[in-house]
């Protein structure tokens, strides 16, 4: 008898990585909920019948909630909290104003959290819930500075993970803080080491291996695990 097919939920799918992602689990037979903020076309280009676009803006409680009613009859063997900012990530923190270091750390740590909390009644037994964070979020391998902001808002991301998971320890809750490499998108440049093909392929690897494993891992896409 054929299993069920997996489902997973990938928030900020719109482009870059979790474009990437949505596509690879849709290839290998999951089904895919995949989020955008406004209309992507790269994301309408995903023709498959497994696929459903859905529209949030995570920093928006009341849509946050709302699409947690629009899918109400859902579970999901994944959710994954892609999304995420990188606004004048090359000034050192005194140069940014207020305001936009303010909203980095919202978006990049503070509105995975609320997300994650909203969705958990929405894991399937074995399930996990997975942050995009990256290698800057590590407070150990911080040799060379740079990026202050932005590795601020991922090390809080990462230190939220945590007692998110040890506040929901007594569910044996999966989380899985992942690190995607440096990735040529939009954010990452065109400079950056990996595409987007091979970045999402050892994620999907990394995500299909854990699935489920309780405690809180911060792992790269290869599966390495980092220090904190
Ligand atoms: N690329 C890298 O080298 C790298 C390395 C380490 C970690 N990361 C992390 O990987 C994730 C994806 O990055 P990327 O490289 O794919 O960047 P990207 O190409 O700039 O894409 C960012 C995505 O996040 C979405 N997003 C931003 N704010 C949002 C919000 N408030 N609500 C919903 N969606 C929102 C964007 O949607 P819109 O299209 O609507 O703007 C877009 O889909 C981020 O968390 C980033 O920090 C990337």
């Amino acid at each position: 008898m054929a299993t069920a097919a997996k489902n997973a939920l990938i928030v900020g799918a719109s482009r870059g990585l979790g474009l990437g992602l949505a596509d690879t689990f849709l290839k290998r037979g999951w089904r895919v909920t995949a989020t955008q903020r406004t209309p992507s076309p790269e994301l309408a280009a995903l023709v498959s019948e497994a696929l459903t676009v859905e529209t949030v803006d995570i920093d928006d409680d009341a849509a946050v909630a709302a699409l947690h009613g629009r899918l109400e009859s859902q579970t999901y063997d994944l959710v994954f909290v892609v999304a995420g900012v990188a606004t004048r990530a090359h000034d050192p923190l005194h140069a940014v104003p207020r305001a936009v270091a303010a909203q980095v750390y919202l978006t990049n740590a503070i509105s995975p959290i609320r997300f994650a909390e909203a969705f958990r009644d929405r894991l399937a037994p074995g399930g996990s819930l997975a942050l995009m964070t990256s290698i800057l979020g590590s407070v150990a391998l911080n040799d060379e500075g740079g990026w202050e902001n932005y590795r601020a808002s991922k090390a809080a991301l990462n230190t939220l993970a945590r007692s998110f998971e040890i506040r929901h320890r007594d569910a044996n809750v999966s989380v899985l803080l992942v690190h995607p490499g440096w990735v040529r998108t939009e954010m990452g440049g065109p400079e950056a080491d990996l595409d987007v093909a091979t970045s999402v392929a050892g994620m999907a690897d990394v995500i299909e291996a854990r699935l489920g494993r309780p405690g809180c891992a911060y792992v790269d896409y290869r599966g390495t695990t980092l220090d904190w």
